[in-house]
């Protein structure tokens, strides 16, 4: 989509960013959670931006050798454009450049969301097992997806994707 913008994430993205949260999902994460994550020097966090408006972002934490993608969210006006994959191969770009170790990129997603599920299939995510009743409002199953970066070898990162 034209005028689209991936940058990094800043405190000053925050207010934006809360209204994603409180327009999109029912249990939001707190903007302290974002604080925190701000300040993680193992967190990348980025934001899609139109037109200076905050329309999606992603949220992926490392911890040792393992990368969790903790948030990944478009305005549901802007779905179905391309943003959330721009957003989720912009945070993997930069993990391979600064984490060329990492052995495995993991997620839940609520067992219902066909989109999300679809979207990470597509950058080459499996399902790996389920969580019983890991989310609440309402109460669900987590799939939990993975993606091998065959023992810390990072050329591997993204080949299925398209
Ligand atoms: C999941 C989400 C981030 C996808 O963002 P998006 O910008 O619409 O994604 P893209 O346009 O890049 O879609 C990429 C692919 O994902 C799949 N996909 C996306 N939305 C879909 C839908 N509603 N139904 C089926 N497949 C879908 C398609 O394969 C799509 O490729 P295509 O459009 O060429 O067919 C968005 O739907 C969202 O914000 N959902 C609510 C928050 C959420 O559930 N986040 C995931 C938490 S783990």
């Amino acid at each position: 989509m034209e005028g689209i913008v991936i940058r990094e994430m800043l405190y000053k993205d925050l207010p934006g960013v809360d209204r994603i949260e409180k327009t999109c999902f029912t249990t939001p994460w707190d903007i302290r959670s974002f604080e925190y994550e701000l300040g993680c020097k193992d967190t990348i966090l980025k934001v899609a931006v139109l037109n200076n408006q905050i329309i999606g972002y992603v949220c992926v934490r490392t911890i040792l050798d393992i990368t969790h993608i903790l948030n990944l969210v478009v305005l549901p006006d802007f779905r179905r454009k391309g943003i959330g994959s721009m957003l989720l191969r912009d945070a993997l770009n930069e993990l391979k450049r600064l984490k060329p170790d990492i052995n495995l990129i993991t997620l839940e997603v609520r067992e219902s969301n066909t989109a999300a599920i679809k979207l990470y299939e597509k950058f080459g995510f499996k399902v790996m097992g389920k969580r019983i009743s890991y989310y609440d409002k309402p109460y669900e199953n987590a799939i939990i997806m993975g993606l091998s970066t065959a023992h810390g070898n990072v050329k591997s990162f993204m080949k299925n994707e398209g």
